[in-house]
C-alpha cells in the first residue's frame, strides 16, 4: 500500500528540509513539486516565449520530461535530461514563477505528472495545493507556516548556500509578492486544506518541527 504525505505552506517555511528529512526517514520518494513549476518557467524563459502565448507553452509542456534523483549532494531536478537545480533557483525564474503558475494549461499538465509520480509509491509531496487539489485523500496533510521576517532569513541562509546573492528587502519583498500572488490565484490557490495540520514554525528549529512531521505521520501509519 503505498502512503501520502502532503506538506503545503507558503516559500521558506522549510517545507522542502522537512519533505527531504521525511523521506529519508521513511523512505518515501520526495517530490518537490515547485522545482516542477521551475522547470517550466526556465524553459518558457529559455524559448523566450511570452506568457500569453498559449499555444507556445502547451506544446512546450507536451514534450516536457521532468525527474528527480537523490544525490550526496541533495536532491537533483533533471529537465529533459538535464540537471537544472541551480538555475531553476535564480531571480529571473523567482520574478516570474506566479504568473506561470496561475496559467490553467501549466497546472493541468503538472497535475497530470505530479500524480503520475505517485502511482504504485509511497510519496511526500511538497508545495501549495497538494493537500487541496493534487492528493485531496492523501493520508497525511501538513499546512507548515511560519512569519513572513523568519521565511525571508531562511530563504537568504538558502540562496547563500547555492551562491545567490540578494539583500534582506529583496527577499522580503519577493515573499509577501509571491505569498499575496499564490493564495489569490484563482485555480488551486495556497490556502490550508481543512482537515491539514497546521505546523507553525516561527520559533522552531528544523529539526524540531520536522519531529512534529514525524510523529503526525507515525501516528497514520
Ligand atoms: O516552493 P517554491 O518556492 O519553489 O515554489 C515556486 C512557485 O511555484 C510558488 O511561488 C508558486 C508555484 N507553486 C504552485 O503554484 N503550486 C505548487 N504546488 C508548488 C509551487
Amino acid at each position: 500500500m503505498s502512503f501520502i504525505v502532503a506538506i503545503d505552506g507558503p516559500a521558506g517555511t522549510g517545507k522542502g528540509t522537512i519533505a527531504s528529512l521525511v523521506s529519508k526517514k521513511f523512505g518515501f520518494l520526495n517530490v518537490d513539486t515547485g522545482a516542477m513549476f521551475r522547470c517550466v518557467t526556465l524553459e518558457i524563459i529559455r524559448r523566450k516565449i511570452e506568457l500569453h502565448e498559449i499555444e507556445k507553452i502547451e506544446e512546450l509542456l507536451n514534450k516536457i520530461e521532468i525527474s528527480f534523483k537523490e544525490e550526496s549532494n541533495g536532491q537533483r531536478v533533471f529537465l529533459n535530461g538535464e540537471d537544472v537545480s541551480t538555475e531553476i533557483r535564480t531571480k529571473q525564474i523567482t520574478d516570474i514563477i506566479s504568473e506561470v503558475s496561475k496559467i490553467p494549461q501549466v497546472r493541468g499538465r503538472l497535475l497530470e505528472l505530479q500524480r503520475d509520480l505517485a502511482k504504485g509509491q509511497s510519496i511526500v509531496m511538497e508545495g501549495r495545493d497538494i493537500g487541496t487539489v493534487v492528493f485531496p485523500n492523501a493520508d497525511v496533510k501538513i499546512y507548515l507556516d511560519a512569519s513572513a521576517e523568519e521565511r525571508t532569513r531562511r530563504r537568504i541562509r538558502q540562496n547563500e548556500e547555492k551562491g545567490i546573492k540578494m539583500s534582506y528587502e529583496e527577499v522580503l519583498e519577493s515573499v509577501i509578492k509571491r505569498d499575496k500572488i499564490d493564495s489569490e490565484r484563482e485555480i488551486a490557490p495556497l490556502r490550508k486544506a481543512d482537515d491539514a495540520i497546521l505546523v507553525d514554525g516561527t520559533n522552531m528549529s528544523i529539526d524540531e518541527c520536522a519531529d512534529v512531521v514525524y510523529k503526525i505521520i507515525e501516528e497514520k501509519m
